[in-house]
């Protein structure tokens, strides 16, 4: 069977640039650079941006181009292309099990926009206008209290299921089909929307004379004056670091399931410096320049840094939508921003279920219908477990070893794979092959030694100051145990199922029969 391709090179790249900019660019970057001395993180931001993020980016489609030539689109099939070691497959089930977990968290959130945008122009939360009445109208959408705004879970469940059919509808029209034509209608959308948003906070001066303190331009200043003793912290690094893998979508395994319907001289050197180059735009001009400065402007530097510190959706979902009933037609802002957020929200998850779904139809000859199908009633089903506990830390688990220490440990995997066991020469040559740039040489000792060492760096100070407490759930309250064991438990479950399905790929010949044709 032929594989799928892109339609058009601008199509892929939009596709690309969809798969990076996320929710991760407009809520989590803010949070994260308020949290973590405004200016000063932007250093250990743009240094892992250059020694781990570009590098990742190359690596990630080149290994995700060569592995479509021989029919494998996913980490099980590449690492053994790479990799002739019979454990090199079950090595690859990482990258079939990080992005299918934060799919699983990231729907829900991504259906509270869509909800939140249809709330915006139907004035549902109007009059909440004090931090407390937003968080009640927040809190009782999510169903952690019920309360005047919100009887029960009735309307976020209604966005959930329609969030998910959204998913199902894009991903059953295949790549050119459906993420593509996706991508082509959504990124430019989301690109004039972010742009309208931030030229309308940027023009908002100093809203309340009252309180002369309190404008844009010293939200501005505060998330760009770099605050260096922060740099002494390594948090910060971590933090920093993390951010970069997060926005860029880089070590999920999801960039190759992208890269795998490439064709073999086609480019990715430059299509990676785009996408990432998109992302950065949509990340610390777009992402940092509204939901920061805007906060700052009406509530000034200390309440908004009280506001990040308090959650990683308060400032997004409950000061924002105080914040636009102060605007004329607030309501229209408000369904733009939340309307922002679902369109970045979907043109990622659509990607965080394709490692999974190309997975069926590579190894196991399933039709795309079928992978599909399964996947997606598979996902839906383990997101309702976040619907229904998030009050009781479901989702932050799943973030933290899914997203935080998984991305970690698998972009250290990758890079030693690719640059010490295939070997720096034919990496290169991967990389380079097709170009159309010319990559810096000084790259290449960057990949091979720079990025490893940073990598176990970081992997070496989270295990030695974080690992111990978080698995022992220190801090946690005797009552979200259980349910932050119920979201390992989940976690096991996947990992096992993955393997197991990897054995019977294997048993049936589907890594081995393509790799004589190598
Ligand atoms: N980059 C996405 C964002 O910024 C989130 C994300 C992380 C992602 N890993 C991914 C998206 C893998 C697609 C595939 O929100």
């Amino acid at each position: 069977m032929e594989r799928d391709r892109w339609a058009t090179k601008i199509g892929l790249i939009l596709a690309l640039a969809g798969n990076a900019v996320g929710l991760g660019n407009f809520l989590r970057f803010p949070v994260q650079a308020a949290g973590n001395g405004g200016g000063a993180f932007m250093i250990p931001y743009f240094i892992s941006l250059l020694l781990l993020g570009i590098p990742l980016m190359w690596t990630e489609l080149s290994m995700g181009r060569f592995g479509g030539q021989y029919g494998h689109g996913t980490m099980p099939g590449i690492f053994t292309l790479l990799w002739r070691h019979p454990a090199a497959k079950y090595l690859g089930v990482i990258g079939l099990f990080l992005p299918i977990t934060v799919f699983i968290y990231y729907v829900c959130v991504e259906s509270w926009t869509l909800g939140f945008s249809f709330f915006s122009l139907a004035g549902k939360y109007r009059g909440a206008v004090t931090q407390e009445s937003m968080g009640a109208f927040l809190h009782g959408y999510q169903g952690i209290e019920h309360n005047a705004y919100f009887a029960g879970r009735g309307w976020m469940y209604g966005f959930f299921v329609v969030t998910c059919l959204v998913n199902y509808l894009v991903l059953r029209k295949g790549i050119s089909g459906g993420i593509e034509r996706l991508a082509n209608i959504g990124m430019p959308l989301l690109i004039v929307m972010a742009i309208v948003l931030v030229v309308r906070v940027l023009t908002l001066g100093t809203p309340d004379p009252a309180y002369p303190d309190r404008s844009v331009s010293n939200g501005l200043g505060f998330i760009w004056n770099p605050n260096l003793a922060m740099l002494r912290s390594p948090r910060v690094w971590l933090a920093a670091a993390g951010q970069i893998f997060f926005t860029l979508s880089v070590a999920f395994g999801a960039v190759q399931a992208y890269a795998s319907y490439l064709r073999r001289d086609d480019d990715v050197a430059l299509s990676g410096i785009a996408t990432a180059s998109t992302n950065e735009f949509c990340e610390v001009i777009c992402g940092g320049s509204i939901a920061i400065p805007i906060a700052c402007a009406f509530f000034g530097i200390a309440a908004t840094q009280a506001i990040a510190q308090g959650g990683p959706f308060n400032l997004g979902f409950q000061t924002m939508p105080i914040v636009f009933q102060h605007l004329p037609a607030g309501n229209v802002f408000g369904a733009m921003w939340f309307g922002l957020l679902f369109i970045a929200g979907i043109t990622s998850s659509v990607a965080l279920t394709l490692p999974a779904i190309s997975f069926f139809i590579d190894e196991l000859g399933w039709t795309r219908k079928r992978a599909v199908n399964v996947i997606s009633l598979f996902t839906f089903g383990a997101a309702n477990l976040v619907v229904f506990f998030l009050a009781h830390g479901f989702m932050d688990e799943l973030d933290f070893w899914a997203g935080t220490f998984g991305v970690v440990l698998l972009g250290l995997i990758e890079i030693v794979v690719f640059f010490w066991i295939f070997g720096s020469n034919r990496a290169w040559e991967e990389i380079t092959r097709g170009a159309h740039i010319k990559v810096p040489r000084a790259y290449r000792f960057i990949m091979k030694y720079v990025t490893p060492l940073f990598l176990v760096t970081i992997l070496a100070a989270w295990i030695k100051t974080d690992i111990r407490r978080v698995f022992t759930m220190e801090g946690a309250s005797p009552e979200s145990r259980p349910y932050m064991w119920g979201a390992r438990i989940l976690m096991l479950g996947i990992i096992t199922g993955f393997t197991a399905l990897v054995a019977v790929a294997a048993r049936r010949g589907s890594f081995a029969k393509k790799r004589e044709n190598l």
